[in-house]
Formats: structure tokens, C-alpha cells, sequence
């Protein structure tokens, strides 16, 4: 057999807050161990500003190797609600000429799930939201795999829905985990609660592999910064959670997905504008 298949998966890296040190770090290990792919799920920006792009899509063209990313909850306008309604990937948008679509990975594709919504029927935007439209592209984008392959399903929020509907962490994620079960389906990576996690999610169709990366800005919510590392051998997927600070992988992964994961707020922070995002729950993951 070949040597497997090496991914890094980083997420909400948040420039305008990122960890530089941390990054430089990631960057090092992109030369050194040269993976086929680094997927990012989401969360690239604070605050969607144009330097907080200009921050990113410079340091994803500093790398030598395909990358993908999501839109996150924090790439859409935040102070501006005209822009955010009509016109909210307009800079997002900017980063697809510097990502692949296309990864060449033995046995493997990539496919993009979008959860990130610019407005819904209820007060806290920052969560996710599965449309049927961003399920069906996702689910045809599967179906029209070559036989054999294996998907690995990118998203910002996990694809977690509990409590009811106005406080499910993912509007759609259990729906769209039961169709995801029924699909050849190595796991669904995501971002958003700056934790760490490998979870099996049980659906009426069977169960569903979870990944969660961590964060690699400065706002960290109970672990160190970190991204993962997985590994596919054409038969089993692992995950390593790498750390500056040589946590083991077990203690760096939360048990379970938080419905809420706030990160403690900065000094400074920006408060909601009334009338966007209520003050009450800041859209801060
Ligand atoms: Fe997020
Ligand atoms: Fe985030």
C-alpha cells in the first residue's frame, strides 16, 4: 500500500485576532511534512474587514499546497446589515481565486457544506444553518463522486442539533447527518466552537464520524491553540490534534459538542449594533 494520505484541517483562524506564533508554527509543519491538502472550516476573519482578508489571503498563498475554505459565521459583514443581507460573500468571494476546489487525494474528495447563513427566522445569526439548497449541492457533489470514493464533508458548525429548534447549535444538522449516513462518508469536519473533538453521531440511517478542529487565534475557549492532523490509509481515518504545547490528542478533544461555546469576550470587542445581532448573545465563536 502507498503511504497514507496526510490533511491538515485548520480552522477559525480569525485574522484580525489570529495567533501569529501559532501560525508561523502551522506553517513550518505545511514545509515539513507537506500534506496533500489543508482544508479551512470557517471563521478565516474577526470581523469580515478587507485587511483581515488581505491578512489571510496572504498567509494561505505562503503555503506551497492545495487549500480549501469554508465561509464562517465571522467572514460575513458584521457592522453593515445591508451588506450583510445582499451582498454578504462579496469579499468572501475574493478568496476563491487563491483555494482549490479540485484535491487529488487517492480515494478521497473534499466536499463543501455550507452552514453559514446571512440571516434567520430567529435572534442569533452566529449559528448554523443547513438550507435544503446548501444540502442538496452538497449531497449531488457526493452522488457525483467515482464510485469508490470516499467523501469528506466540510462545514463551519458542526452538524449538531439538539435542544429546540431556537437553540439547536445547527438548524438542518440532524437532517443532514441522516442523509450524509446514508452516503459513503469518512467523517464531516467543522469549526466554530474552538475546541477540539472526535465524535460518532448516531442517525436513523446509521452513524456519522464528527471532527472538530480547534482554533488558531488568540481567542481560545478551554484548550491551547491547535489544528489536525488525519491521516487516511485507504482504510481507517486517524486524527492527531497538534499542539505547541505537546498536549496528547485524547485531553486536547472535548467529549461532546457544546450547544453554545462562548469564548471569553475581549476587551475591546465591538457590541452588536441594535437591530443586527442582539446584544444579548454576541455572535463572538
Ligand atoms: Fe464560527
Ligand atoms: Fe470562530
Amino acid at each position: 500500500m502507498s503511504a497514507p494520505a496526510l490533511l491538515f484541517h485548520l480552522s477559525d483562524i480569525h485574522f484580525g485576532l489570529e495567533d501569529n506564533h501559532a501560525l508561523d508554527w502551522v506553517r513550518t509543519e505545511i514545509v515539513r511534512l507537506n500534506p496533500a491538502a489543508v482544508a479551512i472550516t470557517g471563521d478565516l476573519t474577526m470581523r469580515a474587514r478587507s485587511r483581515e482578508f488581505d491578512a489571510a489571503r496572504k498567509w494561505i498563498l505562503s503555503l506551497d499546497v492545495p487549500v480549501t475554505v469554508e465561509v464562517g459565521n465571522h467572514d460575513m459583514p458584521y457592522f453593515n446589515p445591508f451588506t450583510r443581507l445582499f451582498a454578504p460573500y462579496a469579499k468572501f468571494r475574493g478568496m476563491e481565486a487563491v483555494v482549490e476546489r479540485e484535491i487529488d487525494l487517492p480515494g478521497i474528495a473534499i466536499v463543501p457544506l455550507k452552514t453559514a447563513a446571512r440571516a434567520q427566522p430567529r435572534l442569533n445569526w452566529s449559528k448554523g444553518w443547513v438550507s435544503g439548497a446548501a444540502l442538496r449541492k452538497c449531497l449531488a457533489a457526493i452522488d457525483a463522486l467515482p464510485k469508490g470514493t470516499k467523501a469528506l464533508v466540510t462545514a463551519h458548525h458542526p452538524l449538531r442539533e439538539v435542544g429546540t429548534q431556537g437553540t439547536a447549535l445547527t438548524r438542518g444538522g440532524g437532517r443532514a447527518l441522516a442523509e450524509l449516513a446514508r452516503r459513503d462518508v469518512l467523517a464531516v469536519l467543522s469549526g466554530h466552537v474552538h475546541d477540539a473533538f472526535d465524535i460518532v453521531e448516531s442517525t436513523a440511517n446509521g452513524p456519522v464520524r464528527m471532527i472538530g478542529a480547534g482554533t488558531l487565534s488568540k481567542r481560545t475557549r478551554s484548550t491551547p491553540p491547535s489544528f489536525n492532523e488525519l491521516r487516511w490509509d485507504g482504510t481507517e481515518l486517524t486524527v492527531t490534534v497538534r499542539n505547541l504545547e505537546q498536549v496528547p490528542t485524547p485531553a486536547m478533544q472535548i467529549d461532546d459538542v457544546p450547544e453554545n461555546a462562548l469564548p471569553p469576550r475581549e476587551p475591546g470587542d465591538p457590541v452588536a449594533p441594535v437591530g443586527q445581532v442582539p446584544r444579548t448573545d454576541p455572535p463572538v465563536h
